[in-house]
């Protein structure tokens, strides 16, 4: 049965203009004027755009002793709902796990996914094994491998073995991903304060100053650049980790930043509420900042310097927080905010100028399916690509509350924000799941997004380094052994 969507204006990362969208077995087939179909969508007043891809989740995680509440189920519905219609959930072995066994556990976890996913895999130790079940992951469809440098005695990789692992991934046309915190000096710094009796919420954003991310994200650049590899910084959160991003494109460098929704529109202001639950829900890493941080990376939004929006989604209910109770560094780390990504970037964002429809779609959906080798499938509106779109309805509003979410916690961080601009439609592979903010979505019908190796850049890259690479030189002239 075919679909149209009609009288509405598509807005992609490139173009703005009005036409109707044919939708046939889960793709666009037709774009054009006058189009009909079996069952017809009025967007009139709408913008029709990507359904969003956020790159950064984490459902049902074994995390800190306990596991994050949002499973693939809840997880998916709530990113559904605010016209997210693809998630990419980080695999993650436990040290000493291999690679393939971790791969089950999350095709089990996401079995019951109401959207489209796809997984990056942690590096979380390092060994022959995991170097040579890294092949085997990429023939599995997931080029991307993210190494903690933070989290020490937990999942935290230190420089050797980073620098292993990223020339394993440029060997195999992967891209490897960072979080970028020096873990040593988070260590220390939290000890120290936990015995001055530092020892509530706010300590954490202490433990983290911008400096430790900064320091992170410059070595993980170098560390890369020496491997020849490309580098993905996850959830840059300030200054100081931009600049190095920008330092290092500026040098052609192929680095990618993403900032989250929170970092953009939350502040360190947050960890000073005199309620400890107020502030604990808030604990994750990086901390939130101040507005000049915030400021940073808009401009790094508009300029190009960043490139991506997620969330970092890690939801834990207000019991699963006060695990940390008298001791900050035992608050599980970790925010929610799947459903809330697009309305609020598009409030805080298109509403006030900072950045164009078309880069809210290029920073929501078309430049992550790029970096991650699922475009056009992924991220277009184009003939050929899956039918996972957004009708958005840019008068809609609504004020964010935990009492009519769709994740399973009891808060949001975004309490109370007002939002204009909300989905009429969404449709996942040409289903209809959400009209009118009402949740029609149907577990187990998400699939698994294949994404092959990318050679391009990881072949310049080696190329270039090859033609430049250090060279023995060849003399006419020796001088006999002295002496
Ligand atoms: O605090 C956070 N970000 N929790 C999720 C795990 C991670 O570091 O991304
Ligand atoms: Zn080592
Ligand atoms: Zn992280
Ligand atoms: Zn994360």
């Amino acid at each position: 049965m075919s679909k149209v969507i009609k009288n509405g204006t598509i807005v992609t990362a490139d173009l703005t203009y009005k036409a109707d969208v044919l939708i046939e077995g889960g793709v666009i087939t037709k774009i054009g004027q006058n189009l009909s179909g079996d069952e017809s969508f009025d967007a009139t007043g709408c913008y029709v755009m990507p359904g969003g891809v956020d790159p950064h989740t984490h459902l049902e995680m074994p995390f800190m002793g306990t596991y994050s509440a949002d499973d693939f189920e809840s997880g998916t519905r709530a990113a559904l709902s605010g016209g997210t219609t693809m998630v990419v959930d980080f695999c993650l072995p436990s040290p000493g796990q291999s690679l393939l066994d971790a791969i089950k556990m999350w095709d089990n976890k996401s079995a019951k996914a109401c959207s489209d996913y796809t997984f990056h895999m942690a590096v979380t130790w390092w060994g022959e094994q995991v170097f040579n079940e890294m092949a085997e992951v990429v023939d599995r469809g997931i080029n991307t491998f993210k190494h903690f440098m933070a989290y020490k005695g937990a999942l935290m990789v230190d420089d050797d073995e980073m620098f292993s692992s990223f020339q394993r991934c440029s060997a195999l046309g992967a891209l490897p991903l960072v979080h970028a915190e020096n873990g040593d000096v988070v260590a220390a710094l939290s000890q120290k304060l936990l015995a001055a009796g530092n020892n509530g919420p706010e300590a954490h954003a202490y433990s983290r100053p911008p400096e430790v991310e900064g320091e992170a994200t410059n070595r993980a650049i170098m560390i890369a650049d020496m491997a020849n590899a490309p580098l993905y910084v996850v959830h840059v959160s300030c200054e100081q980790s931009h600049e190095a991003i920008r330092r290092a494109r500026q040098k052609g460098m192929r680095v990618f930043g993403e900032p989250l929704v929170q970092h953009l529109v939350l502040d360190e202001s947050e960890y000073m509420n005199k309620d400890w639950d107020h502030a604990a829900r808030r604990v994750m890493s990086p901390p939130f900042r101040n507005k000049q941080h915030q400021d940073s990376l808009w401009a790094g939004l508009q300029s190009g310097s960043l490139q991506v929006v997620a969330t970092d989604h890690c939801a834990f209910t207000t019991e699963q927080k006060r695990t940390g109770v008298g001791d900050f560094t035992k608050i599980p780390n970790g925010t929610g905010g799947l459903e809330d990504r697009m309305p609020v970037l598009w409030t805080r964002g298109v509403a006030t100028g900072r950045l164009t429809m078309n880069e809210f779609v290029a920073v929501t959906s078309t430049n992550i399916a790029k970096i991650l080798n699922m475009y056009p499938k992924k991220g277009a509106i184009l003939e050929g690509s899956d039918a996972d779109i957004v009708v958005w309805d840019p008068k809609r509003s609504k004020t964010i509350s935990a009492g009519a979410q769709q994740s399973v916690i009891d808060y949001n961080v975004f309490e109370g924000v007002e939002v204009t601009g909300l989905p009429r439609f969404v449709f996942t592979r040409g289903e209809c799941v959400v009209e009118e903010q009402k949740v029609d979505a149907r577990p187990g019908s998400g699939q698994f997004v294949e994404r092959a190796p990318f050679p391009a850049v990881n072949r310049a890259l080696s190329t270039w380094k090859e033609i430049t690479a250090p060279r023995k030189v060849e003399r006419t002239g020796i001088p006999a052994s002295g002496v």
